[in-house]
């Protein structure tokens, strides 16, 4: 059986395995690297939704094929749900994962409130019409990083019902609960139902 072709608009390696877990059966997922597209995709929008689209339709009107993209934020309760849309560049322009986790840990100091959550939001557009699948986990942050496995945020999430981070779980477990893996889990019902 040949495998139906869809581009994941990123290449952040970590994201294109957890989504490739999830749809190898079904779809041979192209990353922008593979499709040979080299150019930045402006996130100028305050929301994650509007952010996906510009992404998903970017990247459409360049080769018009079906294709979807993600957009996450950390919202973190004590900090008014920042850094949120903000969360890439939290320590400001060319910051690395790590400078951005040593500010929240600052921001954080003395914060007896530590909930938080991932929200991710999928735009999806197939047969040219753009459709929307969002997930989202809930947890705390912690007072010190733990862990090396995944990226970003993941050495100070700790998910509800665990004591430990995202980054202390081998990726098959950060798969079963994180917010990504809910929100690809309604894009993977929905492609399942689409020709
Ligand atoms: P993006 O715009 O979807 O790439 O996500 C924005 C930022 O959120 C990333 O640069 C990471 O810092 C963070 N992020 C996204 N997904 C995750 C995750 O699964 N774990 C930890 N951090 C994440």
């Amino acid at each position: 059986m040949t495998l139906k072709k869809i581009i994941f608009a990123t290449n952040n390696a970590h994201k294109l395995d957890e989504v490739r877990h999830f749809l190898n059966q079904q779809y041979e997922i192209l990353s922008l690297k593979e499709m040979g597209f080299d150019q930045d995709i402006d996130e100028p929008y305050f929301t994650l939704h509007e952010n996906a689209s510009v992404k998903s339709q970017t990247i459409y009107n360049h080769f018009g094929l079906d294709c979807f993209a993600d957009d996450t934020g950390l919202e973190v309760e004590a900090l008014n749900g920042e850094p949120g849309v903000f969360s890439a560049r939290y320590a400001g322009p060319g910051c690395t994962f790590r400078d951005n986790v040593v500010k929240l840990l600052n921001e954080m100091k003395g914060k007896a409130n530590r909930n938080a959550r991932f929200r991710t939001v999928i735009s999806l557009i197939v047969n040219g019409q753009e459709y929307h699948f969002e997930g989202q986990v809930d947890g705390h942050i912690a007072h010190e990083t733990a862990g090396n496995e995944g990226f970003g945020y993941d050495p100070v999430f700790i998910p509800n019902g665990y004591s430990k981070s995202f980054a202390q779980m081998p990726l098959d477990e950060k798969n079963q609960i994180s917010h990504r893996a809910r929100a690809v889990a309604k894009l993977v019902e929905f492609l399942k139902q689409t020709k």
